[in-house]
């Protein structure tokens, strides 16, 4: 190895060692820098996804109209677990905590004999009579606020398409 080419390869190693330092240098800097760079960008584009599907979960259930809303039935059965810790729907099916609710919608008001209604399910028979849909939904929204008095322990089901499903559910038991 001649003089010019000594001198060559020490130049080359010595640009390799500047362009490490240099570069493993900056590469530190960056690498320093970049894990609280890329937390905001996550955490940014976290919210942002959760805003846009929260967005479109809202676009997707557009207001609830009972003239065009079709009822899932199958939904409603499923709907029905609600309420079976208190109520048989079989026919013939026994009273438990509340009344066997075969055959409700359509019947009067404290339907079965020899169940103990509440005084106040005995006033809202002589108010209305019947268990039309109109008045079985609005008892399943709130019941106590509908019957004030209600002896059901039930806080009510919030969605009127639930409730939609639930009666149409209702219905078939004839
Ligand atoms: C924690 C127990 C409980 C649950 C859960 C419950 N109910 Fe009741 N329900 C009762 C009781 C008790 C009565 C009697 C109310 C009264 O006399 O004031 C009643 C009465 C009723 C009546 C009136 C029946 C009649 O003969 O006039 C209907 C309709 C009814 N419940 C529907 C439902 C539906 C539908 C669900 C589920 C979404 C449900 N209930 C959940 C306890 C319950």
């Amino acid at each position: 190895m001649n003089l010019a080419t000594r001198t060559f390869i020490s130049a080359v190693i010595a640009a390799d060692l500047l362009a490490i330092v240099y570069f493993g240098g900056t590469y530190a800097l960056t690498g320093s820098m970049l894990p609280h760079h890329e937390e905001t960008k996550i955490i940014v584009a976290g919210a942002e996804e959760a805003s846009s599907t929260e967005t479109a979960s809202k676009a997707a259930e557009p207001a609830f109209d009972p003239a065009t809303y079709v009822a899932n039935v199958e939904n409603g059965m499923k709907i029905s677990a609600k309420c079976k810790a208190c109520h048989t729907f079989d026919n013939g099916g026994p009273d438990r905590t509340g009344p066997n609710l075969w055959g409700i919608v359509g019947a009067s008001v404290g339907h079965r004999e020899g169940y103990a209604y509440s005084s106040a399910m005995l006033a809202k028979k002589a108010e209305f009579g019947n268990w039309d849909k109109e008045h079985l939904n609005a008892y399943l929204e709130n019941p106590k606020e509908y019957v004030p008095g209600t002896k059901m322990q039930f806080n009510g089901i919030k969605k009127p398409a639930e409730r939609a499903d639930l009666i149409a559910w209702l219905e078939t038991l004839k």
